[in-house]
């Protein structure tokens, strides 16, 4: 399989996936510390990080390559991403001149963009982030834009074969509390992934939270490639009876998309969303708690199930790594 750039995990078939995940394995096992020499990745952060940004960097340097970071704005020009205004306010630069001047200076680049927020439409087609992708001419990667996050996907894919979680399994794709509202990228590329993976997966959300129809659609397609199915429900004590994993993710509210105090005034009723041990009622016994982190204690998710048997947060986080790995790998080496 030949990649030169690395947008969304739905651009894989699951036996590619695997293959993937099959070069992520190779490589914890047989490193190869000389296979990126000479190469530089240039990373583009709009958004803050802490596993993208430092494992992307780590996984460059175990390859013997190099990377450079830009936040644009700290230390750096603040970049204009929006096509066509008027440049008149904080950022001196435009990404139409900033990323192919950063292109032409690495072998590969990744950016993070978040959504802006504020229209479903435009965030669910992410169109200002694929126009700032088309201005690269090198190997690209989607460090997680307004709707996606393929390298937290498939970190989480692995994960799941590491613990030998078999596709047919439920899978339980639960809305969690969070102060303030949180993009779409990481819940669409969760259920994707899982549905490409073949699972029996449950959106579980309060009224006002459903995920868009075009992301359920796409990922009801992707369910019934793989053998698997995508319902949703608002009954998360339901959704679990017979679960394998409980994958809790926070996002902001969908029925008014963009209106902060309307998301605020939803959100304040739904505190028990929280993850707690209780929770787990009716799941499997060995049901498993996922988060792709940051993760807010005792708001998203309660301490004692962080800490305990059900969590393998750190290990999804540790993952990140090693599938990057394979993914710069395969763009680079
Ligand atoms: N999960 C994830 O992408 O973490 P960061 O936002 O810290 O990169």
């Amino acid at each position: 399989m030949s990649l030169s750039r690395f947008m969304d995990l739905a651009d894989f078939s699951p036996a590619e996936v695997e293959e993937l995940i099959a070069l992520a394995d190779r490589l914890q096992r047989h490193p190869e510390p000389k296979a990126l020499d000479g190469k530089i990745l240039g990373l583009v952060f709009l958004n803050p990080s802490l596993r993208t940004l430092a494992s992307f960097q780590a996984g460059m340097a175990r390859l013997g390559g190099s990377s450079f970071v830009i936040t644009p704005g700290q230390g750096t020009w603040g970049l204009e991403t929006r096509m066509g205004v008027r440049m008149d306010g904080a950022a001196a630069e435009h990404v139409r001149e900033g990323l192919p001047v950063l292109a032409s200076f690495c072998d590969a680049l990744g950016i993070r963009a978040f959504a802006d927020g504020k229209d479903l439409n435009a965030d669910i087609d992410d169109s200002t982030f694929k126009s700032m992708a088309a201005l690269v001419d090198k190997p690209f990667i989607n460090l997680e834009s307004a709707i996606n996050h393929p390298c937290q996907a498939l970190a989480d894919w692995k994960t799941l074969n590491d613990l030998a979680i078999a596709p047919r399994s439920k899978f339980v794709l639960s809305w969690v509390p969070h102060p303030r509202a949180l993009p779409l990228a990481v819940p669409a590329a969760a259920l994707h992934m899982a549905a490409l993976r073949g699972h029996d997966v449950v959106v579980a959300r309060p009224e006002g939270f459903a995920l868009p129809s075009a992301i359920m659609y796409r990922a009801r397609a992707a369910a019934a490639l793989s053998g698997g199915s995508v319902s949703e429900t608002n009954d998360r004590a339901e959704a679990m009876q017979g679960a394998q994993v409980l994958y809790a993710k926070e996002w902001g509210c969908t029925s008014h998309y963009g209106d902060a105090a309307m998301d605020a005034r939803l959100r304040a009723d739904f505190s028990h969303w929280q993850v707690t041990e209780e929770s787990f009622a009716g799941a499997m016994a060995d049901c498993r708690l996922m988060h792709c982190l940051p993760v807010r204690r005792n708001v998203a998710v309660a301490e004692n199930v962080l800490d305990g048997h059900r969590s393998v947060v750190l290990k999804e986080a540790h993952n990140r790594l090693v599938v990057q790995m394979a993914v710069l790998h395969r763009l680079l080496a």
